[in-house]
């Protein structure tokens, strides 16, 4: 009889144990619907582990004597915080002002001038690293006041034959030119520039972590930013939502965000982000985090604001995809930077053909009217980092469509984007006199326009882009933003 009164007491204990559970459960979930992921909240899956540092004493010492290996006549750099960048590359000094100053085999060999720490400066414009942070951070030799430089430069100058100087840097260039008239001096002024923009095209292990961090929090941005859009919001709350995973995870905004819906998605470098989202829009989404170290990330996705592809949106998204995925199978050693671009305009080109968009292959400003960039770029400091790609980047029309302009070689360390689009923009037919009035008579153009409009006008108000970061490795390349969903299937799973 006891034995069976303590099993009842098994039972009820269990049972209202059970109960206790599922109705925390369900309040949990309940909860979870009510606020969804507003602003304010942000699942644990979209938060970073950690932030990777902002520098590196020994990464940057190495690379300042890698560039001295690439100058090896130069007996005095001048670089300073006026390229901004290359500044921050070859330094690792975050603050807004500073001059690095090289003088190779010289017992003091690295000078750096920095904003002094000064009690009313710092109560200003906050903390600074001073003379003080200058040495024992950043490993200056010696550091002295930026209010100096001008007062050591002839001693600097003294007895050198070879100076490198920055192209940016007028201020200085023209400080160490009255210097050298006053001394009577003959050193030859070369330009440092080119030799940083080289150095700054492969990457070393550290901006590769960079990279991959800013890459990791842009996607899970994307992510939230998939499971969070819907009709209704506005294009700037979108923005607020994915700069907030940028911020809550400690990283920056690296270039102003585009996030274009409906027409807006045909812009390429839309940022007044202020339409409201309507059912049965594209949202096109192209956002990069910036790393502490100032690496940025430049990854777009292209969704449906419903959470599921029309027809048409179905057949644009899908031929852009694979001619991103065709392009990244050329994005790797012993290829050079534009093969992939160009595998991906003949998947474009054809899958446009096929729809009947471009009558005739053969003629150029059929296929141009479509076709509105490259495919990639390096990322780094910059989103549109520097560096040669082995083309005429200002001459722009000429080498997206001709196959024979193949750039330089790809090689191990170069991290850049791949990114088809194609863009379907409200009342671009209109304007096809403006764009190719040149290029064919008015009678050609009309002729194109009458064919191709009924198609064009199904896809209207469609601007599909679809961009990863890729870093170039010794056998063939790693996509940084390889888990922001991708495909129709992945995307539409991630909104339900
Ligand atoms: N975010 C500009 C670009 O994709 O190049
Ligand atoms: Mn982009
Ligand atoms: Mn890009």
């Amino acid at each position: 009889m006891a034995k069976i009164n303590k099993l009842k007491k098994y039972v009820v204990i269990s049972r209202t144990l059970v109960l206790v559970i599922v109705i925390a459960a369900i309040i949990i979930l309940m909860n979870m619907r009510k606020t969804g992921y507003d602003l304010g909240e942000l699942p644990q899956r979209f938060l970073h582990e950690h932030v990777v540092s902002d520098f590196d004493p020994d990464v940057f010492e190495a690379r300042r004597n890698n560039i001295l290996a690439s100058v090896e006549d130069a007996d005095l750099i001048i670089v300073s915080s006026a390229a901004r960048q290359d500044f921050r590359y070859i330094t690792g000094f975050p603050e807004r002002q500073g001059i690095a100053v090289i003088t190779p085999g010289q017992e003091i060999s690295y000078h750096l001038f920095v904003t002094p720490r000064e009690i009313y400066t710092v109560m200003w414009t906050g903390e600074v690293y001073g003379l003080e942070g200058a040495v024992e951070t950043f490993g200056a030799d010696k550091a002295h006041a930026l209010e100096s430089f001008e007062e050591m430069l002839p001693g600097l100058l003294e007895g050198k034959n070879s100076i490198y100087l920055h192209d940016q840097d007028n201020n200085i260039r023209n400080l160490v030119r009255q210097s050298m008239d006053k001394a009577g001096g003959s050193a030859e002024i070369r330009e440092i520039a080119p030799i940083l923009h080289e150095h700054r095209v492969f990457k070393d292990d550290w901006e590769i972590a960079q990279l991959k961090q800013a890459a990791d929090v842009t996607v899970k941005a994307h992510k939230f930013a998939m499971e969070t859009v819907r009709e209704g919001l506005k294009e700037y709350e979108v923005q607020a939502k994915v700069e907030y995973v940028f911020r809550r995870n400690g990283l920056g905004i690296g270039f102003p965000s585009i996030i274009g819906s409906g027409p807006n998605s045909c812009l390429l470098h839309h940022t007044r982000n202020d339409r409201r989202m309507q059912d049965g829009d594209l949202l096109l989404i192209d956002i990069g985090a910036s790393s502490l170290g100032g690496y940025t990330a430049d990854v777009t996705r292209t969704i449906p604001v419903n959470g599921r592809f029309s027809e048409e949106q179905k057949t644009i998204y899908e031929l852009v995809l694979e001619a991103g995925d065709k392009a990244l199978t050329k994005m790797k050693p012993g290829f050079k930077m534009l093969d992939s671009h160009h595998l991906a305009m003949e998947v474009l080109v054809n899958g446009l053909y096929d729809l009947g968009l471009i009558p005739d292959t053969t003629s150029w400003w059929q296929k141009r009217f479509f076709i509105q960039h490259r495919i990639n770029h390096y990322i780094g400091l910059q989103v549109h980092d520097v560096g040669d790609y082995g083309y005429d980047t200002q001459n722009r029309n000429e080498h997206i469509l001709t196959p024979e302009i193949r750039g330089r070689e790809i090689k191990p360390g170069m991290v850049m984007t791949n990114e088809p689009g194609l863009y379907f923009m409200v009342g671009l037919l209109d304007g096809i006199h403006e764009m190719f009035g040149d290029l064919a008579s008015p009678e050609e153009l009309d002729a194109f326009v009458e064919q191709v409009r009924p198609i064009y006008e199904k896809y209207e108000g469609i601007g599909v882009r679809i961009e990863d970061d890729i870093l170039i490795t010794e056998d063939g390349n790693i996509n940084l933003s390889e888990h922001a969903p991708k495909t129709v299937e992945e995307i539409e799973r991630m909104m339900r």
